[in-house]
């Protein structure tokens, strides 16, 4: 097997939105997530991303921005020393409401606690620490989470998208599918709200400027080291490498990212509100591109009628005058993907 390094921007996107390529990624943690709509690929995939979509509608947007109001005081009372148990409560109690856990209220840290593990599993491929003892642990943290957590099938969540559709989902796929929306929703978020707090906290710039603010991390920070994909076809790439037929390729959205042909000579750069040319959004390939283009972009980055839920974090966390606590340095977690496992903060 060959595995080519696509860097370019352009050679990138032009993978990802190919049909001559397929999904390659998350094979180690097939157990976590084997079967999602993450790794399916072609009519199988179209369907359940269909099947999904209402997750992502008007209605239930403004519903998860209501949560995170309503959740983010708790969470900075109960984690007001460092922003990434602060901000994993935030998103975990989006997620709850978004895959039908119900109120977490009291069992909060205790879903918090199973999701540290859960995560390393869910990026097994990545992680610096033992894969086989990460697998172990997260699989523990799988049985715990659906014995203590049923799933509540009412309103729009996806409990109730499976319980619609019980030909789609078995038990175990049903399972796997709630743990890729939990990692999901928290795993990324969480990382994007402390590199931003990170950056915003050597350049600063006005709450109007936040969402320019935001995209800029997220371009600089793209959480998924590298998209992998396999040629369905032998395909002759923009500068004229020959990938065959079964061949794998790893898109490297750090390098994609910081192309100066399409986000200038300064791409490396932290600029909000920077030039972009042609068609790319200001994040770059942060959500991906193509079929598998992110399903929660717009929780991120919202939409014309909803903010996005960082803009109401930040918000608040900047009400409190959010800083880095000079005397405890942040501690990156064990892994290739650049995110943290602490980020000690001081509040007003
Ligand atoms: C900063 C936040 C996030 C980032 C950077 C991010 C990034 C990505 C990327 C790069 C992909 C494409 C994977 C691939 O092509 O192989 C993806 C897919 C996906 N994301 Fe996100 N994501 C974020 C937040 C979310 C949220 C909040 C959800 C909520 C459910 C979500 C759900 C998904 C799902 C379900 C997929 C699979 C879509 C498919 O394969 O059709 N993501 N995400």
């Amino acid at each position: 097997m060959t595995l080519a390094r696509v860097t370019s921007f352009a050679e990138a996107d032009e993978i990802l939105t190919s049909r001559r390529f397929a999904q390659e990624s998350k094979h180690e943690s097939a157990p976590l997530v084997g079967g999602t709509v993450l790794v399916l690929d072609g009519p199988a995939h179209l369907h359940r991303r269909r099947l999904l979509a209402p997750l992502m509608s008007r209605t239930a947007l403004a519903g998860y921005d209501s949560v995170v109001a309503a959740t983010v005081d708790s969470c900075v009372r109960a984690h007001a020393d460092d922003l990434v148990p602060l901000g994993r409560s935030v998103f975990l109690q989006l997620a709850a409401s978004m895959i039908g856990l119900g109120e977490l209220g009291a069992r909060t840290p205790r879903l918090l606690a199973l999701l540290g593990p859960l995560l390393e599993a869910v990026t097994v491929e990545w992680s610096t620490r033992s894969h086989e003892v990460v697998l172990a642990e997260g699989l523990a943290a799988r049985e715990a989470l659906v014995s203590e957590f049923p799933r509540f099938s009412e309103g729009t969540s996806l409990a109730a998208i499976m319980a619609e559709h019980p030909g789609e989902w078995d038990d175990e796929a049903a399972v796997r599918e709630v743990v890729l929306f939990l990692a999901a929703s928290t795993l990324n978020n969480a990382a994007l709200l402390v590199h931003t707090v990170d950056e915003l906290s050597r350049h600063p710039v006005p709450d109007t400027r936040l969402p320019d603010a935001l995209a800029e991390t997220l371009r600089l920070y793209p959480p998924t080291v590298a998209l992998l994909r396999r040629a369905l076809e032998d395909v002759t790439l923009r500068d004229g490498r020959l990938v065959r037929a079964g061949d794998h390729v790893a898109v490297d959205l750090h390098a994609a990212n910081r192309d100066p042909a399409v986000f200038g000579a300064d791409a490396d750069e932290f600029r909000p509100g920077r030039a972009v040319a042609g068609r790319a959004r200001p994040w770059g390939l942060t959500f991906g591109s193509g079929p598998h283009l992110c399903l929660g972009r717009a929780v991120v980055t919202g939409t014309a009628v909803t903010p996005g839920v960082h803009l109401r974090i930040l918000a608040r966390l900047r009400e409190l005058g959010v800083r880095p606590d000079p005397d405890r340095p942040p501690v990156l977690a064990p892994t290739a993907q650049r995110r943290h496992d602490s980020y000690p903060i001081l509040l007003l």
